[in-house]
């Protein structure tokens, strides 16, 4: 049976979308010192590099936050009682057949919403996940979530997910706006379901995002592949090294791109020339690691109240489940 009940908005125009990529570089590059958001990671080769980094032997999120979801989804069906699944930042929604068969099971599933601003990646994901789920309805949204959260469909009891961390690519300040933006959209019988990277050896998560086979420096450089396709720029992506950086005090890792010589950078359609020396440095992502103290001051903040905590057998990841306070 084929899935006829599959939408898809777009919040993000492929005008508004440049216009937010010029203002983020123009920012990011004129600012001392340098740094790119890394939203603009997620073109189609990013959004397949980032695949293949939840693959990758030293990344162990994605393996560790499927061990959670399998063990715990069928009581998440229960507990919560949503009959749609509203995701922010789905990318392929591999991990979110394991929410969505434990709410069909239940009894419950309607609707999937998956959110993303890549959005060729995720209509492609949506198709995938329409053909597999015939009775579901397939509302996916290309939409950037640190945007466009009041025009994500409201209908059904819902349960919103932020899964793989990506909440922790936000600095505190952001990330506790955000989700109190979230909090806002949220009706009292609405949840939300966020995974959250916990504080573990450095070693492991240096490794994590420096592996040995240089997947992870190839997705750090697609940022500048990025930038020369959609504003003419002229980077030469090997003349940055890729770093991950531990940051004890912030508690996050950093990456960065290290200039490997003076290197004098044009960006034609923001008419800018941009000077690295040899050595410089440019952050490129921050991804916070958690604590459950710091996981529960975040979602306090945002008005949400913590249910409950599920950590791995490892204790090397968590899902935390919150509720409107
Ligand atoms: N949730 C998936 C993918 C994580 S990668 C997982 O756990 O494996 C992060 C995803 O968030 C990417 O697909 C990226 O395109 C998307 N993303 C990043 N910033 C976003 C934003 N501001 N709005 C919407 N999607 C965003
Ligand atoms: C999407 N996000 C949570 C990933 C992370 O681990 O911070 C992105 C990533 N960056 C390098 N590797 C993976």
């Amino acid at each position: 049976m084929t899935n006829a009940a599959i939408r898809i908005d777009r919040h993000l125009t492929a005008d508004d979308l440049a216009k937010t990529l010029r203002r983020d570089v123009h920012d990011g590059l004129t600012a001392s010192p340098k740094e790119l958001p890394p939203k603009w990671f997620y073109d189609e080769q990013g959004s397949a590099l980032f695949e293949r980094i939840t693959e990758l032997d030293e990344y162990y999120p994605t393996r560790s936050e499927r061990a959670i979801l399998t063990r715990r989804a069928a009581e998440i069906a229960t507990v919560t009682g949503a009959d749609t699944l509203v995701e922010l930042g789905a990318g392929s929604g591999e991990k979110t057949r394991l929410l969505l068969d434990a709410l069909h099971a239940a009894g419950n599933l309607r609707r999937f919403v998956p959110v993303d601003v890549s959005g060729d990646f995720l209509a492609e994901a949506a198709e995938r996940i329409a053909a597999d789920y015939p009775e579901t309805v397939v509302h996916a949204v290309i939409a950037d979530f640190e945007r466009h959260l009041t025009l994500l469909p409201a209908e059904g009891r819902r349960l919103v997910a932020i899964l793989g961390s990506t909440i922790g690519n936000h600095p505190p300040q952001r990330r506790r706006s955000l989700l109190t933006d979230l909090r806002a959209t949220l009706t009292p019988d609405d949840r939300l379901l966020v995974g959250m990277d916990l504080v573990k050896e450095p070693a492991r998560l240096r490794a994590a995002y420096d592996d040995a086979s240089g997947v992870t420096a190839e997705f750090n450089r697609n940022v500048l592949r990025v930038l020369n396709r959609e504003l003419g720029a002229d980077f030469a992506p090997g003349d940055f090294a890729h770093l991950a950086v531990w940051d004890a005090t912030a508690e996050w890792i950093e990456m960065r791109l290290r200039a490997q010589r003076d290197v004098c950078a044009r960006v034609e359609a923001l008419d800018l020339t941009v000077d690295f020396t040899a050595g410089e440095e440019m952050r490129t992502e921050i991804s916070a690691k958690f604590r459950p103290e710091t996981a529960r001051a975040d979602l306090a903040a945002a008005g949400l109240a913590l249910e409950h905590w599920w950590t791995d057998p490892a204790g090397d990841f968590a899902l935390a489940l919150a509720r409107p306070d």
